[in-house]
């Protein structure tokens, strides 16, 4: 790989971003607005310079990783990437939409990935103009630190799409694979949701409060964050979103969402990214708000 294009400069995007040029990749970071592509630039150069400080990397190698992305707002310079990767928002139409426009560009041998969460790959893979080229490619929050990559192929998808993005995944980023069928949630999502949703009963049920449900995973089964906290560092909206695709796409109500949950996202309290959650982020710590 030569050169990636990365498609949305929200957090994954900026994190798929800040470990493909750290990986000594050339990157097109691309929103619909400049701007945007331009400020998750200027916040991955604020993280590498941090990185700099702790005496994690050196201050060449943050240089070298912010001088290889390159922030567009237009598709027509991905017509050089060997690969694009998808990392907008979590809806489909939007999504629709990106995989037609990106497509008018995808070189001949390039493969276009998404990284979508919980949306069917083989779905998608029908509204892109070669899909044997596409392939779902699952990242975690935060890139940089999280070692996994999912990689999700569709039933159209060639062998030979799956092998290349394993190969950009575990050789110049480094990460762990694991290989998914393209079912609802793929693995880890199908997994993780139900235990998010799950902690929303808990917490709507009176069973106990947000301190102590998230204290009681994080001590019980040593997980690093509880599953509220890691409810509100996600996005309510997302596992939300993620939790109704797994109950439409299954018909199995054992995934139906929290009423609790449901209500956060109607409140806009959906988590970090809003100041509050099941957190309020407003001060110096998170406060538990329940
Ligand atoms: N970029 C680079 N490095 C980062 C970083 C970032 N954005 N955020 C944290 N780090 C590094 C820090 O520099 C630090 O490194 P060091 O230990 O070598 O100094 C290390 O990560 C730990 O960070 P902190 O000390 O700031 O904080 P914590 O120890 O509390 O760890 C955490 C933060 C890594 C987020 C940890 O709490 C964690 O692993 N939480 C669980 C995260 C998780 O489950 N993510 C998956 C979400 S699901 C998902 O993404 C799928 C989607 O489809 C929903």
């Amino acid at each position: 790989m030569n050169k990636v294009g990365v498609i949305g400069a929200g957090q994954m995007g900026a994190g798929i971003a800040q470990v493909t040029a750290q990986a000594g990749i050339a990157v097109l970071l691309c929103d619909v607005d400049l701007a945007l592509a331009e400020k998750a630039k200027a916040k991955i150069a604020k993280g590498l310079a941090r990185l700099v400080e702790k005496d994690k990397i050196t201050a060449a190698a943050a240089e070298a990783a912010v001088a290889l992305i390159q922030p567009v707002a237009d598709y027509a310079p991905m017509a050089e990437a060997d690969l694009i990767i998808e990392a907008a928002t979590e809806r489909e139409e939007i999504k629709a939409r990106i995989f037609a426009a990106a497509g008018k560009v995808l070189a001949p041998h390039a493969i276009l990935a998404s990284n979508t969460s919980s949306i069917p790959i083989t779905r998608m893979a029908a509204t892109t103009t070669d899909p044997a080229r596409f392939v779902g490619v699952h990242f975690f929050n935060p890139v940089p630190v999280m070692k996994l990559v999912e990689i999700i192929p569709g039933l159209a998808t060639a062998p030979a799409t799956v092998e290349a993005v394993r190969a950009f995944a575990a050789g110049p980023l480094g990460k762990e694979i694991v290989l998914s069928q393209d079912e609802p949630g793929f693995i880890v999502n199908r997994i993780l949701m139900p235990m998010l949703n799950e902690a929303c009963f808990v917490l709507g049920n009176g069973t106990a409060s947000v301190a102590d449900i998230d204290k009681g995973i994080r001590l019980g089964l040593n997980h690093p964050m509880g599953p509220l906290e890691l409810a509100d560092f996600i996005g309510l909206d997302t596992c939300l979103e993620i939790t109704r695709v797994l109950l439409n796409s299954t018909g199995d109500s054992k995934y139906r969402p929290a009423p609790l949950l449901a209500k956060y996202v109607e409140a806009g309290w959906l988590g970090r990214k809003t100041g509050r959650g099941f957190y309020d982020y407003s001060g110096e710590v998170p406060v538990p708000t329940r």
